[in-house]
């Protein structure tokens, strides 16, 4: 009798949640340990439309985004495993993760600040990547603390770095907050402090498939891009120094385009796909932050946007992934996910003061600042007339 009141209560809450009448909570779940014995945490986030997020101390990364679709149809659209070792092992991809205190590449690991050269670690290839190695801001155990505020509710991580960590000076003061409202978008705000001059470029490396993680491919999700130049990269994935245009490119995402329209034409180059820093266009007047790209995919109508403060987004097309099981028994193909990494241009440290180039120094009495937000909402479905009057009108704006 009580399996049965509970099977009733639990079909009953879907129906509710569907209806979009749930109740905005937020509460913590043991996650198990790391290897190193420590104790990680998941924080459940729900919002009154019954959107869920779920972020873990472990990186301070986010494991769960279950978003609805035309038909409010609920399903988790982000990448992650069930258990922390799924996130320690080689084929982690850095699924959600925080990713510090550099993300992306610095050449050779190397740069000079104030005079003086650091040496990080050169783990990818001849360069270095996401932070390095053991103590990344990906693999550590952030705290957290959650809060409830009216029409939003969320967690904020917290990790101070030593000085000298991974390679890098200055001890850092970092924190993420996640912040879910009943707008249905989740903000991502950064912030950090130092006591030495350093360089930092924090992210997040949420993998989307918005047909549901685990689905087969994103080669027909639609993508808009509102960058009119991009950093093209060595043979390493090192920018060259040049900003050039995106016209006339596979990488030209002004308008409207399916992601597997183009991508094959960039299979056999170095970046294996898209992998690739856009310049952001700068954000109109009056706008607190820069749209910077709208991810769709047509068949569920479930639609990404994503602000940022920040100069550039990384689009990568998960050009890396291999068929790695991931939760639920998900497994997760060759391009079936794609990161959209707000962030300072690659390799910045080596370019300051360039024209056009980011500022990613970080000195005692500033404070770092990045938001991004990842606001979710549906399209409806488009007819042929609808589709060729917005191309139109996206090639005039
Ligand atoms: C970033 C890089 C990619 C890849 C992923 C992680 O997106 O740009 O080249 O390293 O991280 O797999």
């Amino acid at each position: 009798m009580i399996r049965f009141f509970a099977c009733g209560l639990a079909a009953f809450l879907s129906v509710v949640a569907s209806a979009g009448f749930a109740r905005a909570d937020i509460h913590a779940l043991d996650f198990g340990k790391t290897k190193n014995g420590e104790d990680v945490k998941i924080y459940e986030i729900t919002n009154e439309n019954g959107m869920k997020v779920r972020v873990m101390t472990r990186g301070a990364t986010l494991v769960g985004l279950e978003a609805p679709d035309r038909n409010r149809r609920i399903s988790d659209v982000v990448f992650g495993f069930d258990n922390v070792q799924g996130y320690e092992s080689k084929d982690n991809g850095y699924f959600g993760a925080t990713v510090g205190r550099y993300a992306n590449r610095i050449a050779k690991g190397k740069f000079t600040l104030d005079g003086k050269e650091y040496q990080l670690a050169t783990n990818d290839g001849p360069n270095h990547l996401h932070g390095g190695d053991g103590r990344s801001f990906d693999k550590v155990v952030w705290k957290a603390r959650r809060f409830e505020n009216p029409g939003e509710c969320g967690v904020k991580f917290t990790y101070t770095s030593p000085d000298g960590e991974e390679g890098y000076p200055g001890t850092l003061e970092a924190s993420v907050t996640y912040t879910l409202t009943d707008k249905n978008a989740l903000r991502l705000e950064y912030s950090a402090k130092t006591d030495k001059p350093t360089i930092i470029n924090l992210t997040n490396h949420a993998y989307f498939n918005l047909a549901g993680a685990g689905s087969p491919t994103i080669n027909d999700h639609t993508l808009r891009i509102f960058a009119d130049k991009y950093t093209p990269v060595d043979a390493t994935l090192i920018p060259t120094g040049e900003i050039a245009p995106v016209e006339g490119t596979p990488l030209d995402f002004r308008k409207t385009t399916a992601i597997g329209q183009r991508v094959d034409q960039l299979t056999a180059t170095s970046a294996k796909g898209y992998d690739h820093n856009f310049v952001l266009n700068p954000k109109k007047r009056g706008e607190e932050l820069t749209k910077a790209a709208e991810l769709v995919d047509p068949a569920s109508g479930r639609k990404l946007t994503v602000y940022t403060d920040q100069p550039g987004i990384q689009f990568y097309g998960g050009n890396f992934l291999n068929g790695v099981k991931g939760k639920n028994g998900q497994t997760y193909a060759y391009r079936s996910a794609c990161c959209l990494e707000t962030q300072v241009f690659p390799d910045s440290p080596n370019h300051q003061g360039q024209e056009g180039w980011p500022n990613c120094v970080l000195r005692p009495g500033e404070s770092y600042k990045h938001t991004c937000v990842y606001a979710f909402s549906v399209k409806e479905k488009e007819t042929k007339r609808a589709a060729d009057k917005k191309s139109a009108k996206e090639k005039k704006s």
